[in-house]
């Protein structure tokens, strides 16, 4: 008797209660399905309104909110999903996303981009396809100097508190990922694809922010798997399958007239394979005075990578060659590299160049050992302008 009688208390108190908290919160997820705004699958009808709709009113409910694109392959034109939101988002994405493959969007540089939000999640399983074999000519920026502002596949502007995972892009027209001024994201079980040949084409871009978490990634591209500029802090990296590609990155650092920091980075358990560097640190010559700082590569499996360890303060591609003479302001200092082990596929498998106004200060050097089985070897070691120390076991050896 007491437990109907309960139950029959309940069934009342249901109603009530929804009515009083309805105005102030709403406690179920729902779902802002883009079919139901319009939105074709047909793979060549231009979806970006449906999309928009349907994220408006997702972006207004004040639970939790599910915009969903389900399988199918939608065509969409550049879109900007703009918060703030009522509630935490998230963006299901089951399906394919194509970009277009002809001019307008050449001429701009989005594609998907979200702006001021908290709390978004994207995921979902599906692909987002740059469709970038018609765009890469444009973006031979060194060669040819045809440099149009080619869309990032992916850019998160100004979010805190999101997440990137469960998704695949292939064939991004610039980098796949870009975080411009966001705080607390983390990136995991992505998959980034390109071209070795692709021009620009980075995995995952950083600048201006903090409190970054990759993890569970495998990135072969054209450009740097994931790559590090000004303001980039607080980011931990681990479990990264890297190849075809650059490598990891920090910088180019010292362009700007601002002071650019780049400081607390760890990389831990991360793999090259054949890629053009492996970990790296870069500032142009001559640059600005700035600091990169705290930094540590660690437990790094190197597979015929070309410049598996390199800090290079001399980097100008328009200067032509200079005979190594770094006039470069940026400070780096307190950097690790640790546990390194594989092949060079180059006879200079540990090179630092640092700067010779400020030389990198406390950089150390443990269980490194690199291989290089080409002519004229073994592996060699080249060090100038560097402060530091080594420990454990050094190969190639003759640095610090
Ligand atoms: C985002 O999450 C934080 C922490 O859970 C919460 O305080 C905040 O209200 C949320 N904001 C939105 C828009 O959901
Ligand atoms: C990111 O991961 C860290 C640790 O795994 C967790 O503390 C943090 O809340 C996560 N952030 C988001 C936005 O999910
Ligand atoms: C790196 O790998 C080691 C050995 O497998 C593991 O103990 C450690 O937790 C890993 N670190 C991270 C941050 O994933
Ligand atoms: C490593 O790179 C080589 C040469 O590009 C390629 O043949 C091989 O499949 C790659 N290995 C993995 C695990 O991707």
């Amino acid at each position: 008797m007491a437990s109907s009688s309960t139950f029959g208390i309940a069934l009342v108190l249901i109603p009530f209660w929804c009515a009083v908290n309805a105005s102030t919160y709403f406690p179920v997820t729902k779902f802002f399905n883009v079919v139901n705004y319009g939105a074709r699958s047909d793979g060549t009808t231009d979806n970006s309104q449906a999309f928009l709709r349907a994220w408006r009113d997702a972006c207004k409910w004040k639970g939790k909110s599910r915009l969903l694109i389900p399988r199918g392959t939608y065509m969409l034109n550049s879109v900007t999903f703009i918060g703030p939101c009522n509630g935490e988002m998230t963006v299901l994405i089951r399906g394919t996303l194509k970009a277009p493959s002809i001019p307008p969007l050449f001429f701009t540089n989005t594609w998907i981009v979200f702006r001021y939000i908290d709390n978004l999640t994207v995921k979902g399983g599906g692909y987002l396809d740059g469709q970038g074999a018609s765009a890469w000519r444009y973006n031979d920026c060194f060669k040819n100097a045809r440099c149009l502002p080619l869309p990032i596949s992916l850019r998160f502007d100004f979010i805190r508190n999101g997440q990137i995972k469960y998704l695949r892009s292939i064939n991004s027209k610039k980098a796949h990922i870009n975080l411009f001024a966001c705080n607390n994201i983390n990136i995991s079980y992505v998959r980034l694809t390109a071209p070795e040949n692709s021009p620009n084409t980075d995995g995952i871009h950083i600048g201006s922010s903090t409190n970054i978490k990759i993890s569970r990634v495998n990135i072969g591209t054209g450009d740097d798997c994931i790559s590090m500029v000004s303001g980039s802090q607080n980011i931990d990296i681990s479990d990264v399958f890297c190849g075809p590609g650059h490598g990891i990155s920090i910088g180019s650092l010292g362009r700007s007239f601002q002071k650019e920091y780049v400081m607390g980075i760890n990389v831990v358990n991360a793999t090259f394979n054949s890629t053009q560097n492996g970990v790296r640190i870069k500032t142009w010559s001559p640059s600005y005075s700035s600091l990169a700082s705290n930094i540590k590569f660690q437990n790094i499996i190197m597979q015929n990578v070309n410049n598996p360890i390199i800090i290079d303060q001399d980097y100008c591609p328009f200067c032509g060659l200079r005979g190594g003479q770094s006039i470069s302001q940026v400070q780096i200092k307190d950097v690790t590299f640790r546990n390194i082990w594989g092949t060079s596929s180059s006879k200079l498998a540990i090179s630092l160049q640092c700067s010779q106004v400020v030389p990198c200060q406390n950089v150390k050097l443990a269980n490194i050992d690199l291989a290089y089985k080409g002519p004229g070897g073994p592996a060699a070691a080249s060090c100038s302008n560097v402060i530091g120390t080594s420990y454990g076991k050094l190969v190639p050896p003759g640095c610090l």
